[in-house]
């Protein structure tokens, strides 16, 4: 696989009355059509990191380079999921209208448009919701129009902040499953933070281990378990079990060494 986004040197530093280094030093990159998942201890930087990836804020230090170009803003072939649905959905508009919110004025014909909202709404199973308002709505629900409204841009990558951690477990698992659905369909590149060790293992081609703030990667861990996967059978698995356990003892342990395998 070809890298799409190489990330080299990246650190930040909030400046202010006390100057606060977010992120040390971080060197990775995103092979194209990768799952990635990124897990590090609360406050660690993670968002702080995907701001910089995608084009909201400029780094303090180090390149973020985008198919080999750098980034400069946010990219047209890029799109975001946040954690908090309830703020980024518009309540006076109806789910449908919530979508076609992902297209740029004037960028794509009238009927392109119809074609691709009916498409993200179908790829997230709310076809039927259409003509409904985001407060008639599960909170699961909301996060599944705030996921079609970013499909509906046909984005190359995705990057998506904690999307799932404020959904009841049931709900998220689902949610989980779309994701691996929805990649499928769609065929982009992915890069999921989560706090949830399971989740960036269940969801993740590879999982990122940073470390607390400055952080750094404590390592980039391949994920090969067998695809598709399943919510019972894939996490009964001996590797599953032990890739979670090395990663919770990896964050656990910061930048130790982690056991190696059996
Ligand atoms: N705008 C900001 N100004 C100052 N400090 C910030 C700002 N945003 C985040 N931080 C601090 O940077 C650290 C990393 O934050 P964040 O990237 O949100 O971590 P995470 O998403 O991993 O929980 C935290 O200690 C947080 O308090
Ligand atoms: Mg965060």
């Amino acid at each position: 696989m070809t890298d799409l986004m190489t990330i080299e040197g990246l650190g930040h530093v909030y400046e202010g009355k006390d100057p606060f280094e977010a992120i040390g030093r971080l060197d990775f990159t995103i092979p194209e059509g990768a799952f990635v998942s990124i897990v590090g201890p609360s406050g660690c930087g993670k968002t702080t990191m995907l701001r910089c990836l995608s084009g909201l804020m400029t780094p303090t230090r180090g390149t973020v380079t985008l198919d080999g170009k750098p980034l400069d803003g946010v990219p047209h072939d890029l799109a975001l999921v946040f954690q908090d649905y309830s703020r980024s959905l518009f309540p006076w508009r109806t789910v449908a209208g919530n979508v076609a919110f992902a297209f740029p004025r004037g960028q794509v014909s009238k009927q392109e448009r119809q074609e691709r909202i009916e498409e993200s709404l179908d790829a997230v199973g709310l076809s039927e919701a259409a003509g409904k308002y985001p407060w008639q709505l599960s909170g699961g629900m909301q996060q599944r129009v705030a996921i079609a409204r970013a499909l509906a841009y046909r984005p190359r990558i995705l990057l998506m902040d904690e999307p799932f951690a404020s959904v009841d477990a049931q709900t998220r698992a689902e949610l989980e499953d779309l994701m691996l659905a929805v990649r499928e369909r769609f065929r982009m590149t992915i890069l999921f933070v989560t706090h949830d060790i399971d989740e960036s293992v269940y969801l993740g081609d590879r999982v990122l281990v940073l470390s607390k703030s400055p952080s750094t990667i404590v390592q980039a861990v391949d994920i090969d378990l067998p695809s598709p996967r399943d919510q019972v059978t894939t996490r009964e698995l001996d590797a599953f079990v032990h890739l979670r356990g090395a990663i919770a003892r990896m964050i656990r342990d910061g930048g130790a060494a982690p056991t190696p395998s059996p």
